[in-house]
């Protein structure tokens, strides 16, 4: 089939083309509409279905007859823990930690958060919610306690699923006690801290709160999966934004399963029974669709790694786990690949292996510099695809389809739109761009199946943070261009979110930290270019006069409030004294120009500088710290 064709029915007949769609899917009621409106005047999908997604997931390929397949490979160089989890394993797991929530009073609706390292039980934590219509909100293990303590108040959960650790490269973290400290923090205390004891040696504090995992699983009756409704919350997920509060992303149930089914079999290009491997985390939006959700969808047996692409124990490991479980398909970070290349450029590790499998390698999270996606293309002789989505899409909107037929590679691109997102490149007027001009990126409403459909608690919010800028667009927060073939190019977000490592931060929010430090008098934080990690986020400070503290226990002290109020995912751990800042005559910090100095990217001085002589003197303050380009 051709691209151009199946990708202009989704948009020419939306309603057509993903009826068809969801007509893959098992409903518990088949749904007679298709797009509506909800209260809010908004694009919903598929109103009046019922389904669910641990049904889709685990319930439905057991009536199949499929319960002896491998619903899950969890393979953790950490722990040198290696399980094959079946079908019929994972049903009795989840069926009955669905019992266990029942019986803890939580009901469809609830609202439950899973602070979890990559292990099975995270995932049977939210199939089990999922089971009975208990909203989760998973959180990354690497956010800090302050970080969860702003999520439970947010989404007020009845009950928060965790473990006792998480294993980092040669480190234990400790999570029950982080969720403590969350707890001691929040305002809204939940009723139970359900804990799965990971028996790694390590004392854990006990609570009133705590209910062990494991007993209440054994004392808890297997629980059918109850019919949900299309536009039911399946999940709540929190991303950074541009202000120092995350964004609560709601995603329906019906649409969200609709779109995981079609993007397995279209843009990953993987058949029912073959192996999928996303090497993310569960905390993340990949996780949820592309270590959970879609490839259990879609009967692939789904790679949970708890492990890093180096010293974990090498940079050979994700080729053993590809070689060794035989992925068809695998999706990392462009990070992942350069930490590989750092270690072994001439892939002298990749050579031991039987790679044989795989047969594309799929980056997103960041942008894809050139040299990376040559170096992944060379080493492993498979397509290697750039894509581009959001944590607010739940699934990629501009991939090469290799479901639909491999498209020519333009590195430097995530290539071409997804069916059903009409992707355009509007200017500040909101006018279409003509090819190869840079604009915002934004996509024609309505959004396919699948996308946010609100924010939690905040619709303003999300009105105006992704609808108002262009009425009857989405705006994505990123910028880019299309070449004459329709290619897209992204160049960036426009916005003060970066990408460290793939992981999404709000650099607002790490201002207001290092700006409460009692001897800062105004700061800015952006980010600047990391060779290994895409972007890290730099903190320059201006001091007050007054400070009793030298320079460098103060940059201690910032550095570590930011690890301590985020956690040690920001990566935070550069800050610089300058004198001062450069700002426009009514006082705006120049943050992009900050930030291009240090890239040496190509900048114009805004003719509403204050004083133009603070170039030099920052300029100078970085070749001295040795950042950006004088690294
Ligand atoms: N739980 C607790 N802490 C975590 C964590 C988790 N799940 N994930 C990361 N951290 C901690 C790390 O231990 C590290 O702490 P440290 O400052 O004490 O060393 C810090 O957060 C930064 O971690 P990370 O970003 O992983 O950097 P790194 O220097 O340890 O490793 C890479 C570098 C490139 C190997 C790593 O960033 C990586 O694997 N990147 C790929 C990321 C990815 O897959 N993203 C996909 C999103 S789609
Ligand atoms: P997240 O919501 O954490 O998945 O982060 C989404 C953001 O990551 C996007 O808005 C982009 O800025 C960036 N991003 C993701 N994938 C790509 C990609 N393939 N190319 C460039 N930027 C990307």
């Amino acid at each position: 089939m051709y691209y151009q064709e199946f990708y202009r029915k989704s948009i020419d007949q939306p309603t057509q083309f993903w009826q068809e769609q969801a007509m893959q899917l098992e409903w518990f009621k088949v749904p007679k509409t298709i797009l509506s409106k909800d209260k809010y005047d908004y694009d919903q999908w598929f109103e009046d279905g019922q389904l669910n997604l641990s049904y889709l997931c685990i319930d439905k390929h057991i009536k199949e007859g499929f319960g002896d397949q491998n619903a899950i490979i969890y393979d953790s160089p950490v722990t040198n823990v290696k399980q094959h989890i079946t079908f019929n394993q994972l049903h009795h797991e989840v069926s009955k930690l669905a019992g266990g929530l029942q019986s803890l009073g939580l009901q469809k609706g609830d609202t439950c958060i899973i602070y979890m390292p990559m292990i099975p039980q995270a995932l049977y934590a939210m199939l089990a919610c999922a089971r009975i219509g208990v909203i989760h909100s998973v959180v990354f293990g690497g956010f800090a306690p302050h970080e969860l303590a702003i999520r439970i108040d947010d989404c007020k959960p009845k009950a928060i699923i965790t473990a006792s650790n998480g294993v980092e490269i040669q480190k234990i973290i400790p999570y029950k006690p982080f969720v403590d400290q969350a707890i001691t923090k929040a305002k809204n205390k939940p009723e139970h801290v359900i804990v799965f004891d990971r028996a790694l040696g390590v004392e854990i504090p006990k609570k009133s709160y705590d209910i062990d995992y494991t007993t209440l699983v054994e004392a808890s009756p297997s629980i059918a999966a109850v019919a949900i409704e299309s536009t039911h919350p399946s999940y709540i997920l929190y991303t950074s934004g541009t202000t120092g509060t995350p964004k609560g992303i709601i995603r329906d149930t019906g649409g969200y399963a609709t779109a995981l089914k079609f993007a397995m079999k279209y843009i990953y290009g993987v058949n029912e029974g073959e192996t999928f491997w996303a090497a993310s985390d569960v905390g993340w939006v990949v996780g949820h669709s592309f270590i959970a959700y879609g490839p259990l969808l879609n009967r692939n047996t789904s790679i949970l790694f708890e492990g890093k692409p180096i010293k974990t124990p090498d940079a050979s490991t994700f080729w053993r786990v590809i070689s060794e479980h035989n992925v068809k398909a695998m999706f990392t970070a462009p990070t992942a690949i350069r930490a590989i290349r750092k270690e072994d450029p001439n892939g002298h590790m990749l050579k031991r292996f039987d790679l044989s499998c795989l047969k594309y390698q799929f980056l997103a999270g960041e942008r894809c510099d050139v040299a990376t996606l040559k170096w992944a293309e060379e080493k492993l002789n498979v397509p290697v695809i750039d894509h581009w989505w959001q944590t607010e899409s739940g699934w990629p909107m501009i991939s090469n389809m290799v479901g639909v037929g491999l498209q020519e590679i333009k590195p430097g691109s995530a290539s071409l739109p997804v069916s059903g997102y009409d992707i355009q490149i509007l200017n500040e007027e909101g006018e279409e761009v003509q090819s190869s001009v840079e604009g915002y990126v934004t996509v024609k409403l309505p959004l396919p199946p699948g996308t946010l459909s609100n924010l939690w608690g905040n619709p303003e919010r999300f009105k105006s943070g992704y609808l108002e800028r262009f009425p009857g667009y989405y705006f994505s927060g990123d910028g880019g261009y299309k070449d004459e073939d329709g290619y897209v190019f992204i160049t960036g977000r426009v916005d003060d979110v970066i990408n460290v490592a793939g992981h999404r931060l709000s650099t607002a929010e790490m201002e207001e930290i290092v700006s409460s430090h009692k001897s800062v008098a105004e700061c800015a934080v952006f980010g600047v270019h990391c060779e290994l990690k895409g972007q890290k986020p730099l903190g320059l400070v201006v001091l007050k006069t007054e400070t009793a503290l030298d320079n460098d226990a103060i940059q201690n002290q910032i550095i570590q409030a930011v690890r301590q109020e985020i956690g040690a995912v920001a990566s935070f751990r550069e800050v610089l004294v300058v004198n001062r800042l450069p700002k426009t005559r009514s006082g705006k910090i120049l943050r992009k120009l900050l930030r291009n100095i240090a890239d040496e990217q190509q900048y114009n001085i805004p003719s509403t500088i204050d004083d133009v002589t603070i170039i030099d003197e920052i300029k100078i303050v970085y070749k001295t710290h040795s950042i950006g380009i004088h690294k």
